[in-house]
């Protein structure tokens, strides 16, 4: 039994194919219409379905579209207020310039609803001219269309992928039909959801409010304001605090606020960050990390639950996870790494596959890596090398030959394997350089044109993990708690807030060890980086002493692991850095075309695809 998944209401639109319970193959449209996140997440482009990203996931098994039994559309419309499914739609044709019904929140939401609803009809009649092999005969009675509620996708995404057979889900996000935020369990087979925050009151808009009013693009540059929080003074947190208005049922209501009234003018892209932008983006992201703590300690309570599976994009900051990880609540935190809207694909797919097994309802795939995309195989490679008349040679040895570069302070295009699903890099298609020298940072920064401020995350060899890096115990994130509150009260702000927000569940859960702590194979978390060891890795700390790590184990990625150690052999330390092969705006390469565009088209010094070496001379 095939379950195609389908992600496309918003933005990150996707693509998964699970067969009988195993996820075959999923990937993001972005990487092969090469627009960052597929398209825009506007009303006008719902329509746009991943037909490339389809195109491949059907490719992997080697079907057609009207092979599929089943689609999973991670959107449910009729769950936007006050729609039936029989609705009839009448579409003014300037529909802003119209008074609209006020059953819709916006002008554009008919267009939107309309375009959603007809997504089946979208997918068997609307495939481009070139992809219609794969597409051609199906019909809508080929398949059984299900629309998925999209923090359902989500959850499934986190409770069905996770190693648990039983945990709490706990979702955050922008905005699904209502949803913002979502807490349950997983257990037994079933899945309840304990408790749900609807729309306007969500803490992925408030932060991507924040974003936007900092002059970056919202649904997409978050993680910019995350790294710009490390270089402030938390003077606003009180102010953000007091906008999460907190209710007994694990839920909340963001109070009305006015940024501009508050803060100034919003800084215009471009213009020069001043240190308020910093303060602001460092007091929005500890009121984060402190609600986020808040929910998580009621999901424990509630739940009763010892592990803890997460997804939504805003568990895409690593460093609210880590306050998650470290705050002693649960024994394990995992985090879908397509925690975005692209991994609602890998979440529909698998839950209404689920579904459709009642009567064989064991899983049978447990999420062990992110590599579920395209592959090329060396055979592949060549012939696309030679065909473009590409000087290459091929190595003997992959791993020692590179690390010899890398030792040479050569910054590398790494293209490997089967490509990852979800935003990071993960040494599938990676840019990756040495971290002995830090100047190494604003280098591979002016490579790939981002700003200066922004960190550079190392990967390190998994059975060397804990010499070079640690997570917090408990003790010591009271600690730093504490700190916090006592600058902010230097800075007239203080009110033991902080603290209270950050330590959130000491009292009424018993605190545990992070077990597997150091199992970090997506980037989802920060770390400390050993004081001892920070001055042998200097471009991989960031300026607050941490680092967002990758640990590579032999199984999940054998090329990767054997690379890490021939550089750790060359220069004793099993670390390098690892940033995504791509350059700013542009999605991350997937084909050795792309890789080799992106090579000739920025100062990359050589490429290693496959078994092949392209190197440039001065
Ligand atoms: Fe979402």
């Amino acid at each position: 039994m095939y379950t195609l998944g389908i992600n496309a209401a918003y933005h990150d639109s996707s693509a998964c194919l699970v067969r009988d319970g195993t996820v075959v193959a999923a990937a993001e449209e972005e990487r092969f219409n090469r627009i960052k996140h597929g398209k825009r997440p506007l009303p006008f482009s719902a329509w746009e379905l991943p037909y490339n990203a389809i195109d491949y996931c059907l490719s992997v098994a080697d079907i057609a579209l009207s092979d599929v039994d089943h689609v999973a559309y991670s959107y449910e419309p009729h769950l936007l207020p006050g729609h039936s499914e029989d609705a009839h739609l009448s579409l003014p044709l300037r529909p802003s310039a119209e008074s609209f019904g006020e059953e819709w929140s916006s002008p554009w939401e008919p267009l939107f609803y309309s375009y959603v609803v007809n997504a089946p009809r979208q997918l068997v009649g609307g495939a481009p001219h070139h992809l219609k092999a794969r597409f051609s005969g199906a019909t809508l009675e080929s398949f059984e269309w299900h629309n998925v509620e999209h923090h359902l996708a989500h959850e499934a995404s986190a409770f069905l992928a996770a190693p648990f057979e039983h945990c709490a889900v706990m979702t955050l996000d922008g905005r699904g039909e209502r949803a913002t935020t979502t807490l349950g369990i997983w257990r037994g087979g079933q899945f309840t959801r304990l408790s749900q925050v609807d729309v306007p009151h969500s803490l992925g808009l408030l932060y991507e409010e924040v974003t936007s009013y900092l002059g970056f693009l919202h649904s997409s540059d978050e993680y910019k304001v995350m790294a710009l929080a490390s270089y402030g003074v938390p003077l606003h947190l009180n102010y953000f605090l007091s906008l999460i208005e907190w209710n007994e049922e694990g839920g909340f209501r963001i109070q009305p606020h006015d940024l501009t009234e508050k803060f100034g003018p919003a800084r215009r892209k471009g213009e020069a960050f001043e240190q308020r932008h910093y303060d602001m983006a460092a007091s929005l992201q500890i009121a984060l990390e402190g609600a986020a703590l808040k929910l998580a300690d009621w999901l424990r309570s509630e739940s009763g639950e010892e592990n803890l599976a997460m997804a939504g994009g805003v568990a895409l900051n690593c460093v609210m996870n880590a306050r998650i990880r470290d705050s002693g609540l649960f024994k394990q935190v995992w985090v879908q790494p397509a925690a975005g809207d692209a991994g609602t694909a890998l979440g529909a797919a698998l839950w209404i596959d689920w579904q459709a097994r009642q009567d064989d309802d064991k899983r049978r795939w447990v999420m062990e890596h992110a590599y579920l995309g395209p592959d090329f195989s060396d055979e592949e490679i060549e012939a696309y090398l030679r065909w473009a008349k590409l000087p290459y040679r091929k190595l003997d040895d992959v791993a020692t030959q590179t690390a010899e570069l890398l030792a040479d302070d050569k910054i590398i295009g790494w293209f490997q394997g089967r490509m990852e699903f979800g935003p990071r890099a993960l040494g599938a298609r990676s840019i990756l350089a040495s971290p002995l020298h830090a100047e190494m940072q604003a280098k591979l920064n002016e490579l790939k044109d981002r700003e200066d401020f922004r960190p550079v995350a190392p990967s390190v060899l998994q059975e060397r993990f804990n010499d070079w890096f640690y997570a917090e115990s408990v003790h010591q994130m009271q600690s730093r708690a504490a700190a916090l509150n006592a600058e902010a009260a230097m800075a007239g702000t203080g009110s033991g807030t902080a603290p209270a927000a950050l330590a959130a569940g000491s009292d009424s859960v018993p605190q545990q060890a992070n077990v597997a702590a150091s199992d970090a194979p997506y980037m989802l978390f920060i770390y400390n980086v050993r004081p001892d060891m920070a001055d042998r890795i200097p471009a991989a700390v960031h300026v607050d002493g941490t680092a967002r790590v990758q640990t590579v184990s032999p199984s999940a990625n054998p090329r990767y692991h054997a690379l890490l150690s021939a550089f750790e052999q060359r220069t004793g330390v099993p670390v390098l850095i690892n940033t995504s092969f791509n350059v700013r705006g542009e999605p991350i390469v997937c084909s050795p075309r792309d890789a080799v565009e992106s090579f000739y088209s920025t100062p990359l010094d050589a490429l290693v695809i496959g078994s092949f070496l392209l190197e440039k001379r001065p």
